[in-house]
């Protein structure tokens, strides 16, 4: 993978700089930490904050102290849509983004972000953590947009909750549903029948509360751990998306590491991935306790065959191009060997 090499002047200011003030005689390791920020919009409790941190802890092992993370949950840094910005810009250094945002830098990216692409949690595995596959499509806005995509990481099957069961495309006429702000999760809702909201996430809670939108759409741990389970009580699964996150990086700030720690950074992504995803799929299952315990109810009735129909066009409409087509029939190469369970 080519990266651009930038002088680390540029990065002084970019990266944060502690200086440890310990009067015991720190060493130079100690006196000159560069701490990554990682923006992170869920709670400290989801896994992917937990992989985050046990990442920097083994970074600063590593790397004999000389690089940390640390890690800013519940949209502290800001929503994904601007802290995007601010890591192209190298203001901030790391950022678990969803997929969807990335359409605004490179829309091949639109692909991993259709409805019902993947038919399982192993077929996007098998396209996502292959080099081979994925390569071009995330180096495509290094140069460009100064963005590393270091990983994608498993995040859910995303379904469509509100204050109302909802079986069929027909149950989603005249609902005004959150979605993340990209072209196509705009389509999609569109195409299930209800019209699109896009808006940051740190501002869905208000908006179901003070019914500005009537429901949005997520995994079971954002619906219980952000209490959206208290203002939207039917969680209906739709099962339209299965969404990766990615975890993005600054490729100034990555330049501007020695060769050495650079590799030790880069090895140690792997691990996060792994632990993250692992952590999923539990989180998943307690967040669905927790939801049902104050009285949400989970509708397994949907006709999920009539949602699939409805949104075909999207997919239809952007596979348009013979880098999106290649991208798809990965897609369907590993769906053969991934079916659904
Ligand atoms: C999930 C996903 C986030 C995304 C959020 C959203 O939590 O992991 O990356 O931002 O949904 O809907 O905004």
């Amino acid at each position: 993978m080519h990266r651009k090499k930038l002088a680390a002047a540029i990065i002084a200011g970019a990266a944060a700089i502690t200086l440890a003030a310990c009067s015991g005689g720190p060493g130079e390791a100690e006196q000159n930490k560069t701490t990554f920020r990682v923006a992170f919009n869920q709670t400290e409790q989801h896994p992917h904050y937990k992989a985050a941190v046990e990442f920097g802890k083994k970074l600063e092992k590593a790397t004999d102290g000389r690089y940390g993370v640390e890690v800013f949950a519940n949209e502290t840094l800001g929503g994904q849509s601007e802290v995007v910005q601010q890591v192209s810009d190298g203001t901030v250094e790391m950022l678990y983004v969803g997929a969807p945002i990335m359409e605004t830098f490179n829309q091949d990216f639109i692909v991993f972000n259709l409805p019902y692409v993947f038919d399982s949690q192993e077929a996007q595995a098998a396209v996502l953590y292959d080099e081979e596959i994925i390569g071009e499509l995330w180096s495509s806005i290094e140069e460009s947009k100064h963005i590393t995509v270091l990983t994608a990481l498993h995040s859910g099957t995303r379904n469509v909750y509100a204050n109302k069961v909802i079986n069929t495309p027909a149950d989603m006429a005249g609902l005004k549903i959150r979605v993340q702000q990209s072209d196509s999760q705009v389509a999609m809702i569109g195409l299930m029948g209800g019209s699109a909201s896009p808006m940051n996430f740190g501002e869905v809670y208000t908006a179901l509360q003070s019914r500005v939108i009537d429901g949005a759409e997520n995994n079971e741990t954002v619906y219980n751990a952000v209490k959206h389970d208290e203002v939207a009580r039917v969680y209906n699964y739709t099962k339209h998306l299965m969404l990766p996150d990615y975890l993005l990086m600054s490729t100034r700030a990555l330049d501007a590491m020695s060769e050495a720690d650079r590799a030790a950074f880069l090895d140690l992504i792997p691990e996060l991935a792994e632990e993250a995803d692992k952590g999923f799929v539990e989180f998943v299952a307690e967040s669905r306790a927790r939801s049902e315990a104050i009285g949400a109810t989970f509708n397994e009735d949907v006709d999920v065959a009539a949602f699939k129909a409805a949104v075909e066009p999207l997919t239809k409409q952007s596979i348009n191009n013979p880098v999106r087509q290649k991208l798809y029939d990965a897609v369907q190469k590993a769906n053969a060997t991934h079916p659904a369970k």
